[in-house]
This record gives structure tokens, sequence and C-alpha cells, in this order.
């Protein structure tokens, strides 16, 4: 195979992991969505038919869960499909930092998500810690992913349109 050859697998290969990480992180998302809202009816069931109202860790689970968990989930999805192509000879774009992005998200969120729910019956130190270092973890997976992604922000032809004297 050539060079133009070679170069050109490699770049259809590294758009297909870059469009299977965005399925993962959209899909991922609604999973979080499905755990969320089941702790939303289950805070809602109680208070409605028995009273009692949420405990301040099963609010914050869900809480994260939507939050964090399904609309960030889908904001990293969708901007990692839409942004512009690392370009040739970017060193700091690589779809492997944006793997490991995604799955220290997704084990910290998990993490997090889980142990908040059993915070709210349990004291343990153990889930103490497991909380805070999942809180931990996201920051860092948010890290990981914006200095990832940092070159990718940029804009495409609109500059050029910009430099003819149009503004948006
Ligand atoms: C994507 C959709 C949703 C989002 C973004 C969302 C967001 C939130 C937020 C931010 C809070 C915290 C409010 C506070 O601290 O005062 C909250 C609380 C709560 N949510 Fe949701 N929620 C969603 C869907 C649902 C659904 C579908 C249910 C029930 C079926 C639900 C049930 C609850 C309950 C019971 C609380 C606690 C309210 C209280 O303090 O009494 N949520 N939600």
């Amino acid at each position: 195979m050539d060079d133009i050859g070679r170069s050109t697998l490699s770049t259809s290969l590294r758009s297909r992991h870059a469009y299977t990480l965005v399925r993962r992180f959209i899909k991922t998302g609604i999973g979080f969505l499905a755990a969320g809202l089941l702790v939303g009816l289950y805070m809602l069931t109680q208070r409605e038919l028995f009273g009692v109202w949420p405990h301040p860790y099963l609010r914050s689970a869900h809480m994260h869960a939507v939050f964090l968990g399904f609309v960030m989930f889908l904001i990293l999805g969708v901007a990692l499909w839409l942004f512009p192509r690392a370009e040739t000879g970017d060193t700091r774009y690589r779809p492997e930092r944006v793997e490991a992005a995604y799955w220290i998200l997704t084990l910290s969120t998990s993490a997090r998500f889980l142990g908040e729910v059993a915070r709210a019956w349990s004291d343990a130190d153990g889930l103490r810690w497991l909380v805070l270092l999942a809180g931990v973890g996201q920051v860092g997976g948010f890290a990981i992913y914006f200095f990832t992604m940092w070159t990718r922000i940029r804009p495409v032809g609109s500059h050029l349109r910009e430099a003819k004297g149009e503004r948006f």
C-alpha cells in the first residue's frame, strides 16, 4: 500500500473510532438518565404517598445523574462529533485520550451515583471515601477531555469569511 492509501486508511480508522466514542457517550448518557429518573420516581413516590421528604443524598444522586450523567455526556459526545477534526501533525488530540476520559467519567459518575444512593442509608467511612474519590475522578475526566479537545475547538472556514468583513 502506498503512503496516500496508508494515510487514508489511518484517517478512516481514526474517524470510525471517534464515531464509536460519540455513540458511547450518548448511549451511556441515556443510561444515566434512566438511573436518575428511577431515583426521581422513588423520591416522588416516597414524598407524595408516604410524606417522606427526599434525603439530600438521594437528591444529589438524582441531580448529578441527570445533569452530569445525561446532559454533560450528551454535550461531550456531540462536541466530539461536531468540532473540526484534529489538524495533521496535532500531537495533543488523540482518540485514546478521549477514550480514557470516557472511562474515567463513566466509572467515577457511576461510583458517585451508587455511593450517594447508599449514603442515604449509611455513614460508612468506605462510602464517604468512595463518593469523594469519585468526585475527584469526575474533575480529572473533564480535565483530560477538554485538554485533549482544546485544539479541535477552532473555527473552520469562518475566519476566512471574517477576513472578508462578515460578522457572526
Ligand atoms: C431530565 C429531567 C430531570 C431533571 C433535569 C431534574 C432535576 C432535578 C434537580 C436539579 C433537583 C434538585 C432540586 C433541589 O435541590 O431543590 C431535582 C429534584 C427532584 N426531582 Fe428531578 N429532575 C428531572 C426529572 C425528574 C423526574 C422524572 C422525577 C420524578 C418522576 C423527578 C423527581 C424529583 C424529586 C422528587 C426531587 C426532590 C424534590 C424535593 O426536594 O422534594 N425528577 N430534580
